[in-house]
């Protein structure tokens, strides 16, 4: 992880979300699709903590060489400090951070299921999945038309592509989850990866587990430092041979997770109140083999 001083190259709005471009020649050398940065905010007590977005782009060769872009939805007080930031001004930058996408290795067939901005980061996975001759098809999903992410770099980077929205604007109507056993079935998926809200994930997990297939998603959850200190970002994951379940900051140990070994209900907090040791499921915890498989 590096930390960077980094001037604003552009920070333009597109739809519903903003890209900012930055420059940060070592940190976009070092960035792999699933990993995030860091945004320290200005002073206040509104922003102790610093902001996380996923990388969406880094420019490693060419003429843009040595720029990262990062997209974010407006929120509240950082983003929309965020969204006032002028090019040519600087912010400082810690990344990248956590654990990326991991690439099958035999595999070809690569479905990318998104919500929301939850696409930033797939659309970079898209990227190098297809550098490395893997097949990919995309799933996405939003609330609107608004909502939805970059629809023409999402068909320029697949074979097939297909959109839903909430409200029938775009594509059709309803989430990614109605459509995603259709897609799987019509593109003879072979792995999946998802990003977007938790409740989506969950869905995700529940259909990879249903059919066999293996599956990375990428969580956001809060954080507190962002880099491993403070343990608020935890999510419950089953360890491999089903002995049991660690508490994995979603920071350092993610926030690519396996999520045939997410507890779930634990981690949506429908089992154990926070802070509370998860009791041993009457099925025990799940077994599940590693990735890539
Ligand atoms: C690993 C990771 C990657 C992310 N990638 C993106 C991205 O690519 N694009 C994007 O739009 N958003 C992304 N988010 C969510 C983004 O960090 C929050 O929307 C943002 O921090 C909100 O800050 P705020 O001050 O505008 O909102 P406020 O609600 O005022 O924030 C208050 C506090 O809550 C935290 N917080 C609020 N919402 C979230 C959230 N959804 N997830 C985590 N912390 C939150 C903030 O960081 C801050 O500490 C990501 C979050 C994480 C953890
Ligand atoms: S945010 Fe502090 S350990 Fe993850």
């Amino acid at each position: 992880m590096k930390r960077a001083r980094a001037e604003i190259l552009s920070n333009r709005r597109f739809g519903a979300y903003h890209s900012v471009t930055i420059v940060a020649p070592e940190i976009a050398e070092a960035a792999r699709p699933g990993q995030f940065l860091s945004v320290a905010m200005p002073e206040g007590r509104a922003f102790l903590l610093r902001r996380h977005f996923s990388v969406h782009q880094s420019a490693r060769r060419g003429g843009w060489a040595g720029t990262l872009e990062f997209t974010f939805e407006e929120h509240g007080q950082g983003t929309d400090w965020l969204a006032h930031q002028r090019a040519h001004s600087f912010l400082d930058v810690l990344g990248p951070i956590g654990t990326p996408f991991a690439f099958p290795r035999k595999l070809t067939n690569c479905l990318l299921v998104a919500e929301g901005h939850g696409a930033g980061s797939l659309y970079f996975l898209a990227q190098e999945l297809r550098a490395q001759g893997k097949r990919v098809d995309l799933l996405v999903g939003a609330a609107d038309l608004d909502h939805v992410f970059k629809p023409i770099e999402g068909k320029r980077l697949s074979q097939t592509v297909a959109f839903m929205t909430a409200d029938g604007s775009m594509g059709e109507r309803g989430s990614v989850l109605d459509a995603l056993p259709g897609m799987a079935e019509q593109t003879g998926a072979q792995v999946l990866y998802a990003a977007g809200p938790q409740r989506m994930l969950r869905g995700v997990a529940d259909f990879c587990r249903s059919r066999g297939l293996p599956a990375q998603i990428a969580v956001e959850e809060r954080m507190g430092c962002g880099y491993g200190l403070c343990y608020t970002c935890t999510v419950p994951v089953a360890r491999k041979d089903g002995s049991g379940y660690d508490p994995l900051r979603a920071c350092v140990d993610g926030p690519v997770f396996n999520p045939a070994r997410v507890l779930w209900d634990q981690w949506m907090g429908e089992a154990a109140p926070a802070g509370q040791m998860i009791p041993t499921p009457p099925e025990g915890f799940p077994a599940v083999r590693s990735w890539p498989d």
